[in-house]
């Protein structure tokens, strides 16, 4: 509760979180982490992003039962932007969705000036999408699979045990 209460209260934080107020409260933090440990886990999963013992940010991925596919969320502490953390913190997540929930197609919204979030959703392999009010982007099960095939196994030499 404390390092949420640290890192979210930051208007630069929240600048595009219309549902981050500020100041961010005691109060507030603690209905941030009530709401995310209540919240059922197979349609609301929020993941602690967690560097040396402290919670510096969230991801959370919120799925569509129905169409298999869910909206990705996340924010991290403004000491740690520009490390690659999200990215790398994100990319787990969207794993687990597509390889352990086996979803159809994750997808983010975000503000036309949150550039910053729009190269992380870049950078996780999602595509622009059509939008209305707010840049859409997303990336499908065969699209995440396609761009990170690995090759598990290779054949043995000829002789070897
Ligand atoms: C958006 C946010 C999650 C990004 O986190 P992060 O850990 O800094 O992300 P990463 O380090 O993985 O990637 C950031 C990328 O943006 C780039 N970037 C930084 N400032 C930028 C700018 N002004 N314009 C364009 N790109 C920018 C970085 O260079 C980096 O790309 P690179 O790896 O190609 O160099 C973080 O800024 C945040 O928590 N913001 C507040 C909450 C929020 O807006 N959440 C998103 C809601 S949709």
């Amino acid at each position: 509760m404390e390092d949420s209460l640290e890192y979210r209260n930051d208007s630069e934080f929240a600048r595009y979180l219309a549902h981050v107020p500020q100041p961010f409260t005691r109060s507030d933090a603690e209905e941030f982490v009530r709401v995310n440990m209540a919240e059922p886990f197979d349609r609301s999963a929020t993941f602690a992003v967690v560097l040396d013992g402290k919670v510096i940010g969230s991801i959370n991925l919120e799925i569509d039962e129905a169409t298999r596919t869910a909206m990705l969320g996340y924010g991290i502490s403004r000491s740690y932007w520009n490390l690659g953390l999200t990215t790398e913190a994100a990319e787990a997540v969207l794993e687990w969705g597509f390889g352990t929930l086996n979803l159809t197609l994750i997808w983010a919204s975000t503000s036309l000036g949150n550039l910053r979030s729009q190269r992380v959703l870049q950078k996780l392999g999602m595509t622009p999408q059509p939008w209305t009010k707010e840049p859409k982007f997303a990336v499908t099960n065969e699209e995440w699979l396609t761009l990170h095939l690995r090759v598990s196994a290779q054949p043995k030499l000829r002789g070897e045990a």
